[in-house]
């Protein structure tokens, strides 16, 4: 059994990009074949500014929304989570959503797809990472980012990669797959 790759859309307004970009990343994570692969949407989720009157970590949810994003959370092995950057961060609803779980998230690695202006949203990742450790999700190093993404975006929905990107994704995925391979032990599961 193949491990299972969740591949999140963090942007969640009207006339986003990220569906475009995950799209693209989704089929080539198919391709590189090693995972299966699992597109998560965000706004499918449509999570409120966080409305649990416990703690992640009691587990004891009261709203359906939650007990809904907790499940596909859980079910994954590891992550990759699209993200565009919104004033050198990421978008709220991508730190809203770390924040409604946390055991669910624990020991399971995680690659960033960026995008933005010039910094390819860089800077967005830089500033994710820091949260995501204290999840007990590993970060990589390896990581893919485009800039300049609204050239790279046909009509809005169509992204066209380049050999750059294509050889970073390459990298993530075979780094995703080591460690989520080694984490396996830790999650409960066979390695
Ligand atoms: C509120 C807001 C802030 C933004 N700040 C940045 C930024 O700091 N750096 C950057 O490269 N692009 C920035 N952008 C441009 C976004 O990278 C670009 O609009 C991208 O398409 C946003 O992702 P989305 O379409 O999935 O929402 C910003 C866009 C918004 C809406």
């Amino acid at each position: 059994m193949p491990l299972q790759l969740n591949v999140i859309t963090v942007s969640t307004r009207p006339g986003r990009l990220g569906p475009a970009v995950a799209r693209w990343f989704e089929q080539f994570a198919r391709t590189h074949g090693k995972f299966d692969i699992r597109p998560v949407d965000l706004a499918d989720f449509a999570l409120p500014v966080y409305d649990e009157p416990n703690h992640p970590v009691l587990q004891k949810y009261v709203n359906a929304h939650t007990k809904k994003w907790a499940a596909s959370v859980a079910d994954a092995d590891a992550y990759v989570f699209v993200t565009p950057e919104y004033n050198f961060n990421p978008p709220p609803t991508f730190y809203n959503a770390l924040n409604y779980v946390y055991k669910e998230w624990n020991y399971k690695p995680a690659g960033f797809v960026s995008y933005g202006g010039v910094s390819g949203g860089l800077r967005a990742t830089q500033m994710a990472k820091q949260l995501v450790t204290t999840l007990k999700v590993m970060p990589m190093t390896e990581g893919v980012m485009v800039p300049m993404v609204k050239q790279m975006v046909d009509e809005g929905q169509v992204f066209s990669s380049n050999e750059l990107i294509d050889k970073s994704a390459t990298a993530m995925l075979d780094e995703l797959l080591r460690w989520a391979t080694a984490l396996a032990p830790m999650r409960g599961k066979a390695p």
